[in-house]
């Protein structure tokens, strides 16, 4: 008996939060439009992709790995029959392939309408990159910010355009310090990691001002991806609390696709967003002092020359 009352307040909690998360309602059609969709190999990567390749957009899907990027690549065009949708490689551990990357979209790309920063990881065992950087600070906001920086010439010149940046509710309990050490434990490294998401998008917006490209920052909320999975005897337990008081990948997915393609958000930049709303930001955050730090710092580590800084 117990275990239907289980079952039934379950569901009853899997119904409210279906009926409670938010929605992108807007249903733009994209074709012709550029997108980057950073980590879209899974999770909620891979169903903003599906849904801006639904929408007719020539979809730029990466990954580390080429076997998932391409395998991502195939599924969505044989669910979207979209054939724009192709994959580079990107490995946001090392810069070399930041670099890479960019050399080889803008050689077969003439445009970039919209940059989805979306992969990122919370890593248990911390370490560092080839480039000396703590493993989850770099994949999380070094690289990603690199990538931006390289990639603005290109959406000026394709203004208007849009970054959207994934962030967490986590940036919350972030910090910024420039010590980057593998002192702090793994959640405190990623919530910062979250923090600079946040801070990076609000300071680029400040220095887009005026240049037709917007940048916003989100949550996605809990969502069930692989982020949370791993291979315990606890798996199908957990499995069916993830699925219950989580959010699907594809509602996971609406805020940042509800950031590209909604003309509710076409003159909009700096902000933060939840559930396709507004929301509001750590104090930390707000701190334009410290975003400054932190992009001189990351001009610093990415090792910027003189003519890419912004
Ligand atoms: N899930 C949540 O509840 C949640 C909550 C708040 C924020 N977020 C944020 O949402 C974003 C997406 O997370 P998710 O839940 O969709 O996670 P996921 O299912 O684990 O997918 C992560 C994606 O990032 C890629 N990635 C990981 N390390 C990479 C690297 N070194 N270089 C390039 N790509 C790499 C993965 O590609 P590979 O195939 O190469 O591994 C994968 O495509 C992350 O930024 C995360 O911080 C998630």
């Amino acid at each position: 008996m117990w275990l239907l009352w289980v079952l039934i307040t379950l569901t009853i909690i899997k119904l409210y939060n279906k009926l409670t998360t938010g929605k992108c309602y807007c249903d733009n059609i994209v074709t012709g439009k550029v997108v980057i969709v950073t980590g879209a190999s899974r999770g909620l990567g891979y169903e903003t992709a599906l849904d801006l390749a639904r929408r007719g957009a020539k979809v730029i899907v990466t990954c580390r790995d080429d076997i998932r990027g391409k395998q991502a690549v195939e599924t969505i065009i044989s669910c979207t029959k979209n054939k724009f949708v192709r994959y580079i490689q990107l490995d946001l551990s090392s810069l070399k392939s930041v670099r890479k990357f960019v050399k080889e979209f803008k050689s077969t790309e003439a445009k970039l309408d919209v940059l989805i920063n979306n992969a990122g990881a919370i890593f248990t065992k911390r370490d560092k990159t080839e480039d000396g950087l703590m493993r989850d600070m770099q994949v999380n906001h070094f690289a990603p910010f690199l990538l931006t920086i390289l990639l603005i010439p290109i959406l000026k010149k394709s203004s208007p355009s849009r970054i959207v940046i994934v962030s967490s509710a986590l940036h919350k309990l972030g910090d910024v310090s420039e010590k980057w050490c593998d002192t702090e434990g793994y959640f405190q490294a990623y919530a910062n990691s979250k923090l600079c998401n946040v801070l990076f998008s609000n300071e680029l917006a400040r220095r887009l001002e005026g240049s037709g490209v917007v940048v916003n920052s989100l949550n996605p909320g809990q969502v069930n991806t692989s982020f949370y999975r791993s291979s315990t005897i606890l798996e199908k337990m957990r499995s069916l609390v993830l699925y219950t008081f989580f959010k699907s990948p594809e509602e996971g997915a609406q805020t940042s696709i509800f950031l590209a393609v909604s003309d509710e958000c076409d003159d909009v930049s700096g902000r933060y967003y939840e559930d396709c709303k507004e929301s509001s930001v750590s104090l930390k955050a707000k701190d334009k002092d410290l975003a400054v730090k932190l992009w001189s710092m990351s001009e610093k580590l990415v090792k910027l020359s003189p003519e890419e800084v912004i």
